[in-house]
Protein backbone atom coordinates (compact mmCIF):
# COMPACT_ATOMS: atom_id res chain seq x y z
CA UNK A 1 0.00 0.00 0.00
CA UNK A 2 2.63 2.25 -0.04
CA UNK A 3 2.21 5.53 -1.34
CA UNK A 4 -1.56 4.70 -1.99
CA UNK A 5 -4.27 7.70 -0.99
CA UNK A 6 -7.26 5.86 0.73
CA UNK A 7 -9.94 8.79 1.47
CA UNK A 8 -12.24 6.79 4.52
CA UNK A 9 -14.96 8.52 4.96
CA UNK A 10 -17.28 7.58 8.05
CA UNK A 11 -21.35 8.56 8.78
CA UNK A 12 -23.27 8.01 11.66
CA UNK A 13 -23.30 4.51 12.92
CA UNK A 14 -21.34 3.26 16.39
CA UNK A 15 -19.46 1.13 14.34
CA UNK A 16 -17.48 4.25 13.79
CA UNK A 17 -15.43 4.01 17.00
CA UNK A 18 -13.38 0.79 14.71
CA UNK A 19 -12.34 3.19 12.37
CA UNK A 20 -8.88 4.77 14.46
CA UNK A 21 -7.88 0.98 14.03
CA UNK A 22 -8.50 0.81 10.03
CA UNK A 23 -6.84 3.87 9.70
CA UNK A 24 -3.59 2.84 11.99
CA UNK A 25 -4.00 -0.64 9.89
CA UNK A 26 -3.46 1.52 6.50
CA UNK A 27 -0.99 3.86 7.60
CA UNK A 28 0.92 1.00 8.70
CA UNK A 29 1.00 -0.33 5.29
CA UNK A 30 2.84 2.70 4.04
CA UNK A 31 -1.01 4.36 2.74
CA UNK A 32 -1.38 8.23 3.10
CA UNK A 33 -4.90 8.17 4.84
CA UNK A 34 -7.10 10.82 4.94
CA UNK A 35 -10.40 10.81 6.41
CA UNK A 36 -13.56 12.77 6.20
CA UNK A 37 -16.73 11.97 8.65
CA UNK A 38 -20.51 13.29 9.28
CA UNK A 39 -21.44 15.57 11.82
CA UNK A 40 -23.40 12.77 13.13
CA UNK A 41 -20.04 10.36 12.47
CA UNK A 42 -18.30 13.08 14.84
CA UNK A 43 -20.15 12.28 17.09
CA UNK A 44 -19.20 8.80 17.68
CA UNK A 45 -16.14 9.11 17.08
CA UNK A 46 -13.20 12.02 17.63
CA UNK A 47 -12.20 13.96 15.08
CA UNK A 48 -9.04 14.84 17.13
CA UNK A 49 -7.80 11.17 17.20
CA UNK A 50 -8.04 10.33 13.39
CA UNK A 51 -6.30 13.88 12.45
CA UNK A 52 -3.69 12.86 15.34
CA UNK A 53 -3.47 9.41 13.41
CA UNK A 54 -3.58 10.59 9.48
CA UNK A 55 -1.52 13.42 10.13
CA UNK A 56 -4.11 15.39 7.91
CA UNK A 57 -7.45 17.82 8.64
CA UNK A 58 -10.63 15.93 9.53
CA UNK A 59 -13.13 17.99 7.79
CA UNK A 60 -16.78 17.84 8.85
CA UNK A 61 -18.72 20.68 7.77
CA UNK A 62 -18.81 22.06 4.09
CA UNK A 63 -17.16 25.70 5.42
CA UNK A 64 -15.57 26.04 9.23
CA UNK A 65 -14.02 29.23 10.38
CA UNK A 66 -15.15 31.07 7.15
CA UNK A 67 -12.44 28.15 5.05
CA UNK A 68 -14.85 26.41 2.87
CA UNK A 69 -13.74 22.75 2.59
CA UNK A 70 -12.50 21.91 -0.72
CA UNK A 71 -14.71 18.83 -1.64
CA UNK A 72 -13.58 18.26 -4.95
CA UNK A 73 -9.96 18.05 -4.37
CA UNK A 74 -10.69 15.58 -1.58
CA UNK A 75 -12.52 13.22 -4.14
CA UNK A 76 -9.98 13.66 -7.01
CA UNK A 77 -6.87 12.80 -4.05
CA UNK A 78 -7.83 9.55 -3.50
CA UNK A 79 -6.96 6.60 -5.19
CA UNK A 80 -9.68 4.94 -3.58
CA UNK A 81 -13.06 6.27 -1.05
CA UNK A 82 -13.88 3.91 0.99
CA UNK A 83 -17.15 4.59 3.11
CA UNK A 84 -17.13 2.94 6.19
CA UNK A 85 -18.89 2.60 8.09
CA UNK A 86 -22.07 3.90 5.34
CA UNK A 87 -24.94 4.37 7.11
CA UNK A 88 -28.41 3.86 5.98
CA UNK A 89 -29.30 7.05 5.85
CA UNK A 90 -25.91 7.35 3.68
CA UNK A 91 -26.50 5.05 1.62
CA UNK A 92 -30.03 5.68 0.54
CA UNK A 93 -28.69 9.57 -0.36
CA UNK A 94 -25.63 8.07 -2.08
CA UNK A 95 -28.43 6.08 -4.23
CA UNK A 96 -30.25 9.25 -4.79
CA UNK A 97 -27.73 11.97 -5.45
CA UNK A 98 -28.45 14.26 -2.23
CA UNK A 99 -26.14 16.05 -0.93
CA UNK A 100 -26.53 17.54 2.38
CA UNK A 101 -23.12 17.35 3.95
CA UNK A 102 -19.70 17.46 3.42
CA UNK A 103 -19.16 13.76 2.94
CA UNK A 104 -21.94 13.49 0.31
CA UNK A 105 -20.36 16.22 -2.04
CA UNK A 106 -17.24 14.54 -1.24
CA UNK A 107 -18.59 11.46 -2.76
CA UNK A 108 -20.55 13.36 -5.76
CA UNK A 109 -17.30 14.40 -7.02
CA UNK A 110 -14.99 12.03 -6.18
CA UNK A 111 -13.13 10.33 -9.75
CA UNK A 112 -11.95 7.19 -7.91
CA UNK A 113 -13.37 3.61 -7.30
CA UNK A 114 -15.56 3.52 -4.41
CA UNK A 115 -15.83 0.82 -2.01
CA UNK A 116 -18.79 0.53 0.71
CA UNK A 117 -18.94 -1.14 3.96
CA UNK A 118 -22.77 -0.42 4.98
CA UNK A 119 -23.38 -1.16 9.26
CA UNK A 120 -27.07 -1.12 9.96
CA UNK A 121 -29.54 -2.90 12.38
CA UNK A 122 -30.84 -6.06 11.22
CA UNK A 123 -34.10 -4.64 10.29
CA UNK A 124 -32.73 -1.67 8.67
CA UNK A 125 -30.79 -3.83 6.11
CA UNK A 126 -33.05 -6.61 5.20
CA UNK A 127 -35.38 -4.00 4.04
CA UNK A 128 -36.58 -4.07 0.40
CA UNK A 129 -35.50 -0.45 0.39
CA UNK A 130 -31.97 -0.60 1.86
CA UNK A 131 -31.06 -3.33 -0.60
CA UNK A 132 -32.56 -1.44 -3.67
CA UNK A 133 -30.18 1.43 -2.32
CA UNK A 134 -27.20 -1.40 -2.79
CA UNK A 135 -28.49 -2.53 -6.12
CA UNK A 136 -28.24 1.00 -7.40
CA UNK A 137 -24.81 1.60 -5.98
CA UNK A 138 -23.86 -1.08 -7.64
CA UNK A 139 -24.94 -0.46 -10.53
CA UNK A 140 -22.89 2.78 -10.34
CA UNK A 141 -19.92 0.58 -10.40
CA UNK A 142 -19.48 0.49 -6.54
CA UNK A 143 -18.02 -2.50 -4.38
CA UNK A 144 -20.32 -3.09 -1.16
CA UNK A 145 -18.06 -5.02 1.54
CA UNK A 146 -21.01 -7.12 3.16
CA UNK A 147 -22.29 -6.85 6.70
CA UNK A 148 -21.59 -9.23 8.60
CA UNK A 149 -23.42 -11.48 11.67
CA UNK A 150 -23.28 -10.33 14.63
CA UNK A 151 -24.05 -8.45 17.69
CA UNK A 152 -25.55 -5.14 17.28
CA UNK A 153 -25.98 -2.04 18.82
CA UNK A 154 -30.07 -3.21 19.60
CA UNK A 155 -28.79 -5.92 21.63
CA UNK A 156 -29.83 -7.86 18.80
CA UNK A 157 -27.73 -10.48 16.99
CA UNK A 158 -28.31 -10.66 13.13
CA UNK A 159 -27.01 -9.23 9.97
CA UNK A 160 -25.61 -5.32 9.64
CA UNK A 161 -22.45 -5.68 11.46
CA UNK A 162 -19.95 -3.51 10.06
CA UNK A 163 -17.10 -5.85 8.72
CA UNK A 164 -13.94 -5.80 10.90
CA UNK A 165 -11.40 -3.38 10.41
CA UNK A 166 -9.00 -6.06 9.63
CA UNK A 167 -11.65 -7.70 7.10
CA UNK A 168 -12.09 -4.15 5.14
CA UNK A 169 -7.71 -3.57 5.40
CA UNK A 170 -8.09 -6.68 3.19
CA UNK A 171 -10.20 -5.55 1.02
CA UNK A 172 -8.14 -2.37 0.46
CA UNK A 173 -5.11 -4.84 -0.40
CA UNK A 174 -7.06 -7.24 -2.90
CA UNK A 175 -8.60 -3.50 -4.49
CA UNK A 176 -5.31 -2.28 -5.10
CA UNK A 177 -3.77 -5.63 -5.97
CA UNK A 178 -6.38 -6.08 -8.27
CA UNK A 179 -5.94 -2.89 -9.73
CA UNK A 180 -2.56 -3.47 -10.80
CA UNK A 181 -3.54 -6.35 -13.18
CA UNK A 182 -3.71 -4.84 -16.18
CA UNK A 183 -1.73 -1.55 -15.47
CA UNK A 184 0.11 -0.33 -18.03
CA UNK A 185 -1.93 -2.31 -21.08
CA UNK A 186 -4.42 -0.49 -23.46
CA UNK A 187 -7.85 -1.35 -24.14
CA UNK A 188 -10.37 -0.43 -27.16
CA UNK A 189 -13.91 -0.97 -26.28
CA UNK A 190 -16.91 -0.15 -28.62
CA UNK A 191 -20.72 -0.14 -26.75
CA UNK A 192 -24.03 0.78 -27.42
CA UNK A 193 -26.13 1.41 -30.97
CA UNK A 194 -25.13 3.53 -33.86
CA UNK A 195 -27.83 5.63 -35.88
CA UNK A 196 -27.88 5.90 -39.43
CA UNK A 197 -28.66 9.26 -40.03
CA UNK A 198 -32.15 9.29 -42.97
CA UNK A 199 -32.94 12.97 -42.87
CA UNK A 200 -32.72 15.83 -39.96
CA UNK A 201 -35.27 14.32 -37.99
CA UNK A 202 -35.04 10.34 -38.72
CA UNK A 203 -32.58 7.43 -38.52
CA UNK A 204 -32.20 3.83 -38.49
CA UNK A 205 -30.94 2.48 -34.68
CA UNK A 206 -31.51 -0.86 -32.98
CA UNK A 207 -32.28 -1.52 -29.14
CA UNK A 208 -28.91 -1.60 -27.71
CA UNK A 209 -28.68 0.91 -25.03
CA UNK A 210 -24.13 0.23 -24.37
CA UNK A 211 -25.18 -1.29 -20.61
CA UNK A 212 -22.72 -4.19 -21.21
CA UNK A 213 -19.78 -2.48 -23.10
CA UNK A 214 -19.81 0.21 -20.80
CA UNK A 215 -19.55 -2.41 -17.91
CA UNK A 216 -16.54 -3.75 -19.65
CA UNK A 217 -14.53 -0.74 -20.16
CA UNK A 218 -15.70 -0.29 -16.03
CA UNK A 219 -13.93 -3.60 -15.57
CA UNK A 220 -10.84 -2.94 -17.43
CA UNK A 221 -10.67 0.48 -16.12
CA UNK A 222 -10.79 -1.18 -12.53
CA UNK A 223 -7.93 -3.54 -13.20
CA UNK A 224 -5.55 -0.65 -14.46
CA UNK A 225 -6.37 -0.88 -17.75
CA UNK A 226 -6.33 2.29 -19.80
CA UNK A 227 -9.52 2.48 -21.56
CA UNK A 228 -10.28 4.19 -24.70
CA UNK A 229 -14.15 3.89 -24.68
CA UNK A 230 -16.61 4.63 -28.31
CA UNK A 231 -19.71 4.95 -26.93
CA UNK A 232 -22.57 5.38 -29.17
CA UNK A 233 -26.31 7.23 -28.89
CA UNK A 234 -27.22 6.22 -25.11
CA UNK A 235 -27.93 7.48 -21.74
CA UNK A 236 -25.70 6.11 -20.13
CA UNK A 237 -22.21 6.62 -19.17
CA UNK A 238 -19.00 5.09 -18.04
CA UNK A 239 -17.48 6.69 -14.71
CA UNK A 240 -14.03 5.64 -13.91
CA UNK A 241 -10.78 8.00 -14.14
CA UNK A 242 -8.98 5.53 -16.61
CA UNK A 243 -11.70 5.91 -19.08
CA UNK A 244 -11.52 8.29 -22.08
CA UNK A 245 -14.89 8.11 -23.55
CA UNK A 246 -15.31 9.26 -27.65
CA UNK A 247 -19.21 9.45 -28.00
CA UNK A 248 -20.12 8.76 -32.23
CA UNK A 249 -23.31 8.56 -33.79
CA UNK A 250 -23.03 6.76 -36.65
CA UNK A 251 -21.24 3.02 -37.87
CA UNK A 252 -18.79 5.58 -40.11
CA UNK A 253 -17.87 7.60 -37.11
CA UNK A 254 -17.36 5.00 -35.18
CA UNK A 255 -15.28 2.96 -37.91
CA UNK A 256 -12.97 6.38 -38.46
CA UNK A 257 -12.74 6.66 -34.50
CA UNK A 258 -12.10 3.15 -33.91
CA UNK A 259 -8.91 2.47 -37.15
CA UNK A 260 -7.28 6.16 -35.38
CA UNK A 261 -7.36 4.00 -31.94
CA UNK A 262 -6.47 0.18 -32.31
CA UNK A 263 -2.66 0.04 -33.79
CA UNK A 264 -1.45 1.75 -30.07
CA UNK A 265 -3.86 -0.67 -28.26
CA UNK A 266 -3.07 -3.92 -26.75
CA UNK A 267 -6.85 -5.08 -26.70
CA UNK A 268 -9.81 -4.30 -28.21
CA UNK A 269 -13.21 -5.21 -27.47
CA UNK A 270 -15.70 -4.82 -29.88
CA UNK A 271 -19.36 -4.78 -28.02
CA UNK A 272 -21.28 -2.13 -29.71
CA UNK A 273 -24.38 -3.15 -32.04
CA UNK A 274 -23.06 -1.60 -35.15
CA UNK A 275 -25.73 -0.84 -37.87
CA UNK A 276 -24.76 -3.33 -40.99
CA UNK A 277 -26.82 -1.27 -43.47
CA UNK A 278 -27.21 2.68 -44.09
CA UNK A 279 -28.83 5.08 -45.59
CA UNK A 280 -27.92 5.28 -49.27
CA UNK A 281 -28.37 9.43 -48.87
CA UNK A 282 -29.00 11.50 -46.36
CA UNK A 283 -32.06 14.19 -47.10
CA UNK A 284 -30.93 17.48 -45.75
CA UNK A 285 -34.80 18.66 -45.40
CA UNK A 286 -37.37 16.55 -43.58
CA UNK A 287 -38.33 13.34 -46.53
CA UNK A 288 -42.34 13.98 -47.23
CA UNK A 289 -44.84 11.46 -46.61
CA UNK A 290 -45.87 9.81 -50.15
CA UNK A 291 -49.60 8.64 -51.04
CA UNK A 292 -47.46 5.30 -52.31
CA UNK A 293 -45.52 2.94 -49.62
CA UNK A 294 -41.88 3.31 -50.25
CA UNK A 295 -38.41 1.52 -50.22
CA UNK A 296 -35.62 2.71 -49.00
CA UNK A 297 -32.60 2.31 -50.27
CA UNK A 298 -29.44 1.23 -48.28
CA UNK A 299 -25.59 0.67 -48.58
CA UNK A 300 -23.37 -1.54 -46.56
CA UNK A 301 -21.74 -0.28 -43.72
CA UNK A 302 -17.94 -1.71 -43.13
CA UNK A 303 -17.90 -4.21 -40.42
CA UNK A 304 -15.25 -2.53 -38.03
CA UNK A 305 -14.33 -5.82 -36.26
CA UNK A 306 -12.98 -7.52 -39.51
CA UNK A 307 -11.07 -4.36 -40.45
CA UNK A 308 -9.43 -4.34 -37.36
CA UNK A 309 -9.51 -8.26 -38.30
CA UNK A 310 -7.12 -7.63 -41.26
CA UNK A 311 -4.60 -4.64 -39.38
CA UNK A 312 -4.22 -6.58 -36.55
CA UNK A 313 -0.73 -7.16 -35.00
CA UNK A 314 0.15 -10.68 -33.10
CA UNK A 315 0.68 -8.43 -29.81
CA UNK A 316 -2.96 -7.65 -29.82
CA UNK A 317 -6.05 -9.01 -29.05
CA UNK A 318 -9.24 -8.85 -30.40
CA UNK A 319 -12.48 -9.81 -28.80
CA UNK A 320 -16.13 -9.29 -30.40
CA UNK A 321 -19.26 -10.38 -29.97
CA UNK A 322 -22.31 -12.70 -31.37
CA UNK A 323 -25.55 -11.58 -30.50
CA UNK A 324 -27.33 -14.43 -32.04
CA UNK A 325 -31.28 -15.94 -32.55
CA UNK A 326 -30.54 -19.37 -33.91
CA UNK A 327 -27.79 -21.32 -35.25
CA UNK A 328 -26.40 -20.07 -32.16
CA UNK A 329 -22.52 -21.72 -32.23
CA UNK A 330 -22.35 -21.90 -35.59
CA UNK A 331 -22.97 -18.59 -36.42
CA UNK A 332 -20.19 -17.45 -33.70
CA UNK A 333 -18.08 -19.97 -34.78
CA UNK A 334 -17.93 -18.09 -38.57
CA UNK A 335 -18.01 -14.72 -37.05
CA UNK A 336 -14.54 -16.00 -34.87
CA UNK A 337 -13.04 -17.34 -38.40
CA UNK A 338 -14.44 -13.93 -40.51
CA UNK A 339 -13.31 -11.54 -38.68
CA UNK A 340 -9.94 -12.67 -37.64
CA UNK A 341 -10.83 -12.12 -33.90
CA UNK A 342 -9.48 -14.13 -30.77
CA UNK A 343 -12.16 -15.07 -29.15
CA UNK A 344 -16.05 -14.58 -29.91
CA UNK A 345 -18.62 -13.72 -26.86
CA UNK A 346 -21.84 -15.17 -27.54
CA UNK A 347 -25.17 -13.97 -26.57
CA UNK A 348 -28.26 -15.55 -27.52
CA UNK A 349 -31.74 -13.84 -27.94
CA UNK A 350 -33.21 -17.41 -26.42
CA UNK A 351 -31.65 -17.34 -23.48
CA UNK A 352 -34.04 -15.08 -21.07
CA UNK A 353 -32.47 -11.84 -19.20
CA UNK A 354 -29.98 -11.69 -21.98
CA UNK A 355 -29.48 -9.02 -24.89
CA UNK A 356 -30.63 -5.55 -24.99
CA UNK A 357 -31.71 -3.30 -21.96
CA UNK A 358 -31.96 -6.05 -19.63
CA UNK A 359 -29.44 -5.71 -16.35
CA UNK A 360 -28.45 -9.28 -17.02
CA UNK A 361 -26.59 -11.71 -19.60
CA UNK A 362 -25.51 -15.26 -20.21
CA UNK A 363 -22.55 -15.53 -22.48
CA UNK A 364 -20.38 -18.19 -24.38
CA UNK A 365 -17.07 -17.64 -25.24
CA UNK A 366 -15.44 -19.60 -28.00
CA UNK A 367 -11.70 -18.75 -28.47
CA UNK A 368 -9.63 -19.29 -31.61
CA UNK A 369 -7.56 -21.96 -29.92
CA UNK A 370 -10.97 -24.31 -29.73
CA UNK A 371 -11.47 -23.53 -26.34
CA UNK A 372 -15.15 -22.82 -25.51
CA UNK A 373 -16.44 -21.58 -21.82
CA UNK A 374 -20.23 -21.14 -20.94
CA UNK A 375 -21.16 -19.17 -17.99
CA UNK A 376 -24.76 -18.66 -15.99
CA UNK A 377 -26.48 -15.88 -16.29
CA UNK A 378 -25.27 -12.84 -14.33
CA UNK A 379 -25.88 -9.76 -13.63
CA UNK A 380 -23.74 -8.06 -16.98
CA UNK A 381 -21.40 -6.25 -13.87
CA UNK A 382 -20.79 -10.10 -13.32
CA UNK A 383 -20.58 -10.88 -17.06
CA UNK A 384 -17.58 -8.33 -17.51
CA UNK A 385 -15.80 -9.59 -15.09
CA UNK A 386 -15.61 -12.77 -16.07
CA UNK A 387 -14.91 -11.40 -19.95
CA UNK A 388 -12.00 -9.65 -18.60
CA UNK A 389 -10.83 -12.75 -16.66
CA UNK A 390 -10.95 -14.46 -19.85
CA UNK A 391 -8.62 -11.64 -20.75
CA UNK A 392 -6.34 -11.86 -18.77
CA UNK A 393 -5.53 -15.72 -19.37
CA UNK A 394 -5.43 -15.01 -23.54
CA UNK A 395 -3.07 -12.24 -22.37
CA UNK A 396 -0.92 -14.91 -20.72
N1 LIG B 1 -19.50 -5.37 -35.95
C1 LIG B 1 -18.71 -4.33 -36.37
N2 LIG B 1 -19.07 -3.55 -37.42
C2 LIG B 1 -20.20 -3.79 -38.10
C3 LIG B 1 -21.05 -4.87 -37.70
C4 LIG B 1 -20.66 -5.64 -36.60
O1 LIG B 1 -17.66 -4.11 -35.74
N3 LIG B 1 -20.52 -3.02 -39.14
C5 LIG B 1 -19.05 -6.20 -34.82
C6 LIG B 1 -19.89 -6.12 -33.59
O2 LIG B 1 -19.45 -5.06 -32.74
C7 LIG B 1 -19.67 -7.47 -32.96
C8 LIG B 1 -19.51 -8.39 -34.16
O3 LIG B 1 -19.12 -7.54 -35.23
O4 LIG B 1 -18.47 -7.53 -32.21
C9 LIG B 1 -20.72 -9.19 -34.55
O5 LIG B 1 -21.82 -8.33 -34.69
P1 LIG B 1 -23.27 -8.93 -34.99
O6 LIG B 1 -24.24 -7.79 -35.13
O7 LIG B 1 -23.59 -10.04 -34.04
O8 LIG B 1 -23.08 -9.65 -36.40
P2 LIG B 1 -22.83 -9.15 -37.83
O9 LIG B 1 -21.41 -9.38 -38.17
O10 LIG B 1 -23.35 -7.76 -38.03
O11 LIG B 1 -23.68 -10.19 -38.68
P3 LIG B 1 -25.25 -10.53 -38.58
O12 LIG B 1 -25.95 -9.22 -38.29
O13 LIG B 1 -25.57 -11.08 -39.92
O14 LIG B 1 -25.39 -11.55 -37.49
Amino acid sequence: MTGKKILIAASGSIAAYKIPILVRLCMKAGADVKVVLTPSASTFVSPLVLSTLTKHEVPVEMAAENTWANHVALGRWADVMLIAPASCNTIAKMAHGLCDNLLLSVYLSSTCPVLIAPAMDEDMWHHPATQKNLDTLVSYGHSIIPAEHGELASGLIGMGRMAEPTTLFNQLITFFQESQQLSGYSALVTAGPTFEKLDPVRFIGNYSTGKMGIAIAEALAKKGCNVQLVLGPTHLRASHANITTTNIVSAQQMLEVCSRLFPTMNIAVMSAAVADYTPNEVSTVKIKKKEHDVTLPLKKTVDILKHLGTIKKNNQLLIGFALESNNEKDYALAKLNEKNADAIVLNSLNDAGAGFSYDTNKISIFEKNGKETHYELKTKTDVARDIVEKIIELLG
